[in-house]
């Protein structure tokens, strides 16, 4: 059996997607409350079901075969409920090209259904520390529109520091970076 890699967290288990996840994925991208802020997630379940192949996938498999010297590969990680084994959302890292260099950030969403119990800040956390222990990635961004308030939160939960604001197609973000620990 193909092993599929998954980073264990307490609620949560952020593991990789594949084709069996299309359809709660796409009906995580048909919830307002996420693609409000995420518009570029709005797809019809044709275009997500060639993403998730076509991109999504590749893209995963690319960034595990470069692992640890990671240059512009992207990752992509499913939020799953340990209780239900539920999808309930997505969190990642890939170079943000709207930034300036070195300008990889890390992103996440989660169902409406799930907010406010901590689930993002946990994924986000579990993230960071994959990146940082078993890649040579040594400095993250993270942006958040000013009234953003959960998102803001979970960036300063994961340690983020705030550099300033930064404006990305005409709309004003908090931007803030985190750098790798050196002990
Ligand atoms: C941002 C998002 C991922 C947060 O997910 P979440 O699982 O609810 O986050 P967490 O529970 O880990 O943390 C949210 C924090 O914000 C706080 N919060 C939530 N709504 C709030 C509000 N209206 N005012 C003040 N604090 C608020 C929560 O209390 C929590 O803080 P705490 O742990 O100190 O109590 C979720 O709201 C989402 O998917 N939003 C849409 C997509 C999005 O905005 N993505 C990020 C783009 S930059």
């Amino acid at each position: 059996m193909k092993n599929i890699f998954e980073i264990e967290c307490r609620d949560i288990v952020l593991r990789e997607l594949g084709i069996d996840d299309l359809d709660a994925l796409y009906n995580l991208t048909l919830q307002p409350e996420i693609t409000d802020f995420l518009p570029d997630w709005k797809a019809t379940k044709q275009q997500r079901r060639d993403w998730l192949i076509n991109f999504h996938m590749k893209n995963n498999r690319e960034f595990f075969q470069a692992v640890p010297s990671i240059d512009k590969e992207g990752l992509i990680l499913g939020i799953i409920l340990k209780e239900t084994n539920e999808f309930i959302g997505w969190c990642g890292s890939c170079i943000k090209d709207e930034l300036p260099p070195p300008n990889r950030e890390i992103f996440y969403a989660i169902s409406k259904d799930y907010r406010g119990k901590g689930y993002t800040s946990q994924a986000s956390q579990a993230l960071i520390k994959y990146l940082f222990e078993r890649t040579n990635i040594e400095e993250l961004n993270a942006i958040a529109l000013l009234h953003n308030i959960p998102s803001n939160k979970v960036i300063q939960k994961c340690g983020f520091n705030q550099i300033g604001t930064i404006e990305v197609d005409n709309e004003e973000f908090n931007y803030y970076k985190l750098m790798k620990k050196i002990l």
